[in-house]
């Protein structure tokens, strides 16, 4: 019996002489312009519906927004998160010595398991973790504002605001991963940062930026290099790791009590559960090698991308604050205690942060204008067939966000208009995703993270704007970053007074 063919992807029947997606060339001045989504588009609408773009010394394969679907939710066997996602890291090397599958569930199950159905006691451990790092707000002449009996001052600007939020975020994610414990000093919040502005930089967030034009692959090597070795090691190895390596007896005991109790909503650090799940009851030195990992690796996902985000949110609500902010203040007023007789922070709870609807439409109408180029990142495991063309094996391919965002086929003739309650009269939240809405990705591995996102981004916009009447200082706003607006925040000149 003559054996069977082997299964081929290029279904659903292959054309004859199967075609690559033609090249198109789009100069570095545009990709670092503001006209960056413009010309995605056009190459798209030019030649699509697969293009592919060379960017510093790559060939990304960007797919037309009408087979993100295909890509992203009916073949992730084809299109694979896992080696996408350390080829986006520089570590390509990793998946094609050994499968990085089992490292990559190994992260998905302990966020999708243990964040998501636990919100209500994460957030009450959380927001004031947010709340207090953000009481008050270094300005530029060295002093403070924020103070409860403070009088009210003239506007002050406030150069480290971006710091601030970040070290903030940072704490929340430090009582997330390891615990109250571990939050009592500062320095912890600091590593976290240091550890997250250091996986952005090896995930090539700036290489629209500051990449050699000459020699992008050289460039894109050094960086890694460097980002690894000066900052991501050290601070693992003489900052993180000691002070796990120290209390990972308590860490486990804590893991195992809570594997026991089994109870719904309750709280416990990643770290302690990760320890229990990977070291039966002693915690060996690979065990706690392998849990370490899992942790720095939920800080690259967790921290940097909310800090970004909230600030965008941050900036276009100050920017149009005449407009939403009197009925953002109305709803948190109608859904917050009001302080106790001695002032203090006002308690935020899981309940009273999805209560705010008008705010949570206002988060996701700016992550879906702020202009993302490209996004949810995928690595082809075969050749597959994507419209009339075939993308070959091993092709990084780009999801174009910022088109799925805005185009006729999703959004009629509105998709470029800024209309910040639309969603909470449409009833969709922040964190429902869909073929036009991507920030969040799409399909099994859509983030497991969100929902804390959402809410965390609404902690620090609650712990600001109630407290702070905020001003954007005149034509101070400014996009450095145009294509990686989902990793590089706004520059805006902030001037902060209590209100
Ligand atoms: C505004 C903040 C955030 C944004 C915009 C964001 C966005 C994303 C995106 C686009 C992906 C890839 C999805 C895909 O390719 O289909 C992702 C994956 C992931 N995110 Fe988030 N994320 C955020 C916050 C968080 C937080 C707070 C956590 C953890 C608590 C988290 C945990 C993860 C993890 C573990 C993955 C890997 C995919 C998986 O395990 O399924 N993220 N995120």
């Amino acid at each position: 019996m003559p054996s069977e063919p082997k299964k081929r992807r290029l279904s659903p029947s292959p054309s004859p002489s199967p075609k690559e997606p033609p090249v198109v060339h789009i100069p570095y001045e545009v990709r670092s312009s503001p006209h960056v989504n413009a010309a995605y588009d056009s190459a798209l609408d030019q030649h699509g519906p697969v293009v592919v773009i060379p960017r510093h010394g790559r060939r990304d394969h960007v797919l037309d927004h009408r087979y993100i679907r295909q890509a992203l939710v009916a073949d992730p066997e084809s299109f694979s998160f896992e080696k996408g996602a350390a080829e986006l890291l520089n570590l390509g090397f990793v998946s094609a010595w050994g499968d990085n599958t089992a490292y990559i569930h190994d992260i998905h199950n302990l966020v999708a398991k243990n964040v998501q159905p636990r919100l209500g006691g994460i957030v009450e451990h959380l927001a004031p973790a947010i709340q207090g790092q953000l009481e008050l707000i270094k300005t530029v002449d060295g002093t403070t504002i924020g103070g409860c009996d403070e009088e009210q001052k003239d506007f002050a600007e406030c150069p480290d605001l971006f710091d601030q939020i970040q070290l903030a975020v940072a704490q929340a994610m430090v009582v997330l991963i390891l615990g109250e414990s571990h939050a009592a000093s500062p320095i912890m919040a600091k590593h976290f940062s240091a550890v997250a502005v250091g996986m952005a930089d090896l995930a090539g967030t700036h290489e629209s930026t500051h990449a050699w034009a000459r020699f992008p692959r050289l460039w894109a090597f050094w960086n890694a290099l460097s980002a690894a070795f000066l900052i991501i090691l050290p601070t693992i190895l003489f900052g993180i790791a000691p002070a796990l390596w120290k209390t990972r007896h308590e860490h486990l005991a804590n893991g195992l009590a809570a594997q026991q109790r089994q109870r719904q909503g309750d709280f416990t650090p990643l770290f302690d559960v990760a320890l229990a799940q990977h070291c039966g009851d002693k915690p060996s030195g690979l065990a706690f090698l392998h849990c370490l990992t899992l942790c720095v690796s939920i800080i690259w996902a967790s921290v940097h991308q909310t800090v970004v985000a909230a600030l965008w949110t941050l900036v276009r609500l100050v920017q149009e604050q005449d407009e939403y902010l009197p009925a953002i203040r109305r709803e948190w007023e109608s859904v917050v205690d009001a302080p106790g007789s001695g002032g203090g922070v006002r308690r935020l709870s899981a309940k009273k942060l999805g209560q705010l609807v008008l705010l949570d439409s206002f988060i996701r109408e700016v992550m879906r204008t702020r202009g993302d180029t490209l996004g949810c990142v995928r690595q082809t495991t075969r050749p597959v067939q994507v419209g009339p063309y075939v993308i070959p094996a091993k092709a990084m391919c780009m999801m174009p966000i910022s088109r799925a965002h805005q185009h006729p086929d999703n959004y009629g003739t509105t998709g470029g208009v800024f209309d910040g309650f639309q969603w909470q009269k449409l009833g969709r939240q922040a964190t429902q995703i869909g073929p036009d809405f991507l920030t969040f990705g799409l399909g099994k591995w859509a983030c497991p993270g969100r929902q804390l996102a959402v809410h965390e981004i609404k902690i620090v916009l609650y712990a600001l704007l109630s407290r702070f009447d905020i001003r954007l200082s005149e034509n101070t706003f400014l996009v450095p970053n145009t294509i990686n607006t989902a990793s590089v925040a706004p520059v805006a000149t902030l001037l902060l007074r209590r209100i």
